[in-house]
């Protein structure tokens, strides 16, 4: 990363003049002390590096706002670190259905325990927009027209991920190439789950065949059998790999729900009973995508352990 030719230490000082004075009172501390500490380095043939490598001068030009609501920006700004959240954990549940295929549980268990962390730092992006009152959103809200966070492709491949799958949920981005295809491979691809499933056949778990070779397009329906399956993994050893790795799947999907009930609770807060600007029933449809049980049989299994 480094191209830049090191500038004189002074060029720094004159930059940071802060942290030159606290420089100088720590020299007159330790008075034997020859050197300054060496500044950052100032000088560069072109963009500096942090900036190729993060290209943050794109990311903050990113933000077009469409009202003159001094609040729509928080709002827009939130929506946007919450799509770079979802393309990191998606990432993630890629990188442990690959690893799952591969047999390797350990690679498979650090990645889902990475997106845990970064599902609650996701769910943590809640807090500025938690308490919006209607007035507030509505300051802003009609400039939104029909935009909708359910026209998030992100989002959809998470769920997807999870067994959530549904073409029709490709239709809305028929416009975008790009998107759509990979929204259309997502689909047609064995979820983070069905890879679960296929690993636990291959350790002599009596995962049925009709789960085995079920239409991986298709949502995954819970299966009595999956669960008994899981009820003999936690009535066993806890330390057992399959029931540790039974266990980082279910806090990704307590955080899953959790989002999943914090959106629907700032939208109760934010619009009431209106319709949402995407179309749906709002809080009502909402609620019912909230109750659905992400990896159902870690959840149902519970009960008879
Ligand atoms: C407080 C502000 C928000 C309100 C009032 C709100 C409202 C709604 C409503 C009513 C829906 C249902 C679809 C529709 O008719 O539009 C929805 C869906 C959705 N929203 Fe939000 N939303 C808010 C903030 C966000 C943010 C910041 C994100 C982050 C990306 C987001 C992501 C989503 C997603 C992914 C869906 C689809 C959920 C699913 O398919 O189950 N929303 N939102």
């Amino acid at each position: 990363m480094g191209t830049g030719a090191p500038v004189s230490v002074t060029a720094g000082a004159d930059r940071y003049p802060e942290h030159n004075q606290e420089t100088a009172m720590s020299h007159q501390a330790r008075p034997d002390e020859a050197q300054e500490p060496e500044t950052p380095h100032l000088d560069f043939q072109g963009t500096t590096p942090y900036e190729d490598y993060v290209q943050a001068d794109v990311l903050t030009h990113l933000q077009h706002t469409l009202s003159d609501d001094p609040g729509e920006m928080v709002f827009l700004v939130t929506t946007q670190v919450m799509e770079l959240w979802f393309t990191v954990i998606v990432h993630e549940w890629e990188t442990a259905a690959k690893a799952l295929r591969a047999d390797d549980i350990p690679v498979a268990v650090a990645a889902l325990k990475r997106s845990v962390r970064e599902l609650e730092a996701l769910n943590a992006s809640w807090r500025p927009l938690g308490q919006l009152t209607p007035a507030q959103f509505n300051s802003y809200r009609s400039a939104l027209g029909e935009g909708s966070g359910f026209q998030s492709a992100m989002y959809r491949r998470m769920e997807f991920l999870l067994g959530e799958k549904s073409a029709s949920m490709l239709v809305p981005h028929r416009g975008a190439p790009r998107v759509h295809a990979e929204l259309e491979k997502a689909l047609h691809e064995p979820s983070l789950y069905d890879e679960v499933l296929r690993l636990l056949a291959r350790r002599g778990h009596a995962i049925p065949a009709s789960v085995l070779e079920r239409d991986v397009a298709l949502r995954y329906e819970p299966s009595p059998e999956v669960q008994a399956v899981w009820t003999a993994l936690y009535a066993g050893d806890d330390s057992d790999e399959l029931a540790r790795l039974g266990e980082a799947l279910t806090d990704v999907a307590e955080l899953v729900w959790r989002w999943r009930n914090d959106h629907l609770v700032a939208t109760r807060r934010a619009m009431g009973s209106k319709t949402g600007t995407g179309g749906s029933a709002g809080v009502a449809w909402l609620e019912k995508r909230a109750q659905k049980n992400v990896f159902p049989e870690l959840w149902t299994a519970r009960s008879y352990v």
